[in-house]
């Protein structure tokens, strides 16, 4: 079965793109390459033993993606990643995030909903939630007004397909993941950051490998136990898995209605500092770090409530923070080597 997966060559999609080749999918990378290499095709390949099928597209461009579905109108389903995602740029140039994330939205749907059957696996993100009051956060937590424009690019996208679903043929799952963090154990691929990482944890491996020089903790005043903020990091591998699974369900057609939503994450919250902590013991260095003044825009804690993704979809985290980490540090010393 043909699988097309854009942004492919991505943080995620890469990893995803593993997980489907060892499933047996034939996989159709499709990426602009913006944020990513071409030579993460290798790494699947030396991973998998299989070089995915590339197109290298820009999912702004509609005439590209009409002519990429009527060449490929044999797709069981698309999983869409490519996106920009880093919250400050979004802000600084909030067109560009609704044109990159939206428009090549659109033009996936109205090419997939010609076609027999249309499943669409989305990428969204926990951001949607906000400030949670609940801890964990379930699927059915409020929507919160988003924090930013790439976090309203995630709630719009939600939104467009439930529209597109009532009247079309489409089934969708969307996938609201927590941190993702980590690389393949094998240390083929992983992530990739341009520039100075936004992330705390490229930002903490980088350190440790002495490209930074230390780490800046955004405040230790929040009401957590150690005063620094809560989140759920999940392996990236345990999360490629779940986009797998959710595939599965919809080309078995198990869906229960036609847009479904799971959150993906561990279930279990670590400070900043618990984070650091463990990085340390996986890795044997030290990271240096300041306590700055807290980001704006940062939630004090989120993590998720799994019920749904344990029962329905039958999936659950395998990997520890400690494994997650440790892979991270393996990727980081690989790619620099
Ligand atoms: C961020 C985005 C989120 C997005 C995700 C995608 C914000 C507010 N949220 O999640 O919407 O889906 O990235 O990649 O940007 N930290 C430090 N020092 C650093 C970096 C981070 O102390 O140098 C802290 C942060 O304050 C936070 C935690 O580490 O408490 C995790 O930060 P990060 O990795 O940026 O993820 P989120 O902010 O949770």
């Amino acid at each position: 079965m043909k699988i097309v997966v854009t942004g492919g060559l991505g943080f995620i999609g890469s990893h995803t793109v593993v997980e489907l080749q060892n499933e047996g999918f034939e996989v159709i990378a499709i990426d602009n390459l913006s944020n990513s290499s071409i030579e993460v095709l290798d790494g699947i390949e030396r991973i998998t033993g299989k070089k995915p099928l590339f197109e290298h597209i820009d999912l702004r461009e509609k005439a590209a993606v009409q002519d990429f579905f009527k060449k490929n109108n044999d797709i069981a389903g698309v999983i869409h990643f490519a996106a920009s995602k880093a919250v400050g740029e979004s802000v600084e140039n909030p067109l560009l995030y609704y044109e990159n994330n939206l428009n090549s939205l659109v033009y996936i749907l109205q090419e997939l909903t010609n076609l027999p059957t249309a499943n669409l696996i989305f990428s969204s993100s926990c951001t949607v939630y906000g400030q949670a009051e609940k801890m964990p956060i379930t699927e059915d937590a409020t929507i919160q007004p988003a924090m930013s424009p790439y976090g309203n690019t995630k709630q719009i996208g939600e939104e467009i397909i439930f529209d597109v679903a009532q009247v079309t043929n489409l089934n969708s799952v969307l996938l609201r993941y927590f941190n993702p963090i980590g690389a393949h154990p094998s240390a083929e691929i992983g992530e990739l950051p341009l520039g100075v990482p936004q992330n705390l944890v490229p930002f903490i491996t980088q350190t440790a490998f002495g490209l930074r020089k230390e780490l800046a903790v955004f405040g230790n005043d929040y009401p957590t136990n150690d005063g620094t903020c809560i989140r759920d990091y999940i392996h990236v591998v345990d999360l490629a898995k779940a986009h797998v699974i959710a595939l599965q369900r919809l080309l078995q057609k198990q869906n229960q209605e036609k847009v479904e939503i799971f959150n993906l994450g561990t279930g279990t919250g670590s400070s900043v500092l618990e984070v650091i902590t463990a990085f340390e013991k996986v890795s044997g260095r030290k990271v240096p770090y300041k306590v700055v003044p807290r980001r704006s825009g940062d939630v004090i804690t989120a993590y998720a409530n799994t019920d749904k993704a344990n029962n329905v979809l039958g999936w659950k985290a395998q990997f520890t923070l400690e494994d997650a980490l440790g892979s991270a540090w393996k990727w980081e010393q690989k790619v620099r080597s």
